[in-house]
């Protein structure tokens, strides 16, 4: 095969037997998974399942799966998390820039504050933003680094539900615009529905649940089955 073939058709993530256990217990038990490049997939899972720590392990930040298995993931990988994890005493571009090389660095970090809605806010302090724009600086620091892979942790499980569906939008804009290949773990069903084409389900360190989403159907048959398999029946009244 071509490289150039084989790079298109490589996908971006691919897990084999991946295990991760702490202290003799078990929270991922051969995971086999392969992400496409350039799709949006979700993961949901109770509390404890295991989402974090997959996504822990496909960012490299997890020495302790070394060797549990095959794992392979791009190289510009950036990771968002729930808090922005930006520095309190560097102003916000400086947040963004943080690490990169190159004379254009401030350029290309002013841009993606505009892109993310923050154009204007470069020189504020980190405490001077809300949790929607601190956010929205954690986004705008990833997509500086124009990321094959975006791995993200519940990064709007902190924020009020008006401010999650914009930042929802925004989300999904910048992955069109960019097209990395996407991992959001979550515990909202119907943030998994919304944003992502594909919703996974982590149970007993495995994944159970691998489903694609249409978007043009209703929202209302995946709900009803991501609930199901999260243990949740709704209440029909
Ligand atoms: N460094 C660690 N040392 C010991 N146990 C750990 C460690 N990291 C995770 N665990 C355990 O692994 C299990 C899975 O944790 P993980 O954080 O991946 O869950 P999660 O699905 O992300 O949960 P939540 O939805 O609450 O964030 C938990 O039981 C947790 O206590
Ligand atoms: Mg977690």
């Amino acid at each position: 095969m071509a490289p150039h073939t084989e790079q298109l058709t490589r996908p971006a993530v691919r897990l084999r037997g991946l295990t991760r256990s702490f202290g003799g217990r078990t929270v991922l038990d051969g995971i086999d998974l392969d992400l496409p490049a350039g799709q949006f997939t979700a993961l949901l899972g109770h509390s404890g399942s295991g989402k974090s720590t997959l996504l822990r392990a496909v960012a490299g930040l997890d020495q302790g799966v070394a060797g549990s298995g095959e794992l392979s993931a791009p190289e510009r990988v950036s990771v968002v998390f729930q808090d922005s994890r930006l520095l309190p005493w560097r102003r916000v571009l400086e947040n963004v820039v943080l690490g990169l090389d190159g004379k254009d660095a401030y350029d290309r970090g002013r841009a993606a504050l505009e892109e993310v809605g923050l154009g204007g806010r470069e020189r504020a302090w980190p405490g001077e933003l809300s949790g929607g724009e601190a956010q929205r600086a954690a986004l705008a620091r990833s997509l500086v680094r124009e990321p094959e892979l975006l791995l993200a942790d519940e990064p709007f499980g902190a924020l009020d539900a008006l401010t999650r569906i914009k930042m929802h939008h925004l989300l999904r804009e910048l992955w069109k615009r960019h097209r990395p290949s996407v991992l959001l773990v979550t515990h909202d069903v119907d943030e998994a529905i919304a944003l992502a084409d594909r919703v996974l389900v982590l149970e007993q360190g495995r994944v159970g649940v691998d489903l694609a989403i249409d978007h043009t159907h209703s929202r209302d048959e995946y709900r009803t089955r991501l609930l199901a398999a999260l243990g949740v029946t709704e209440d029909p009244a």
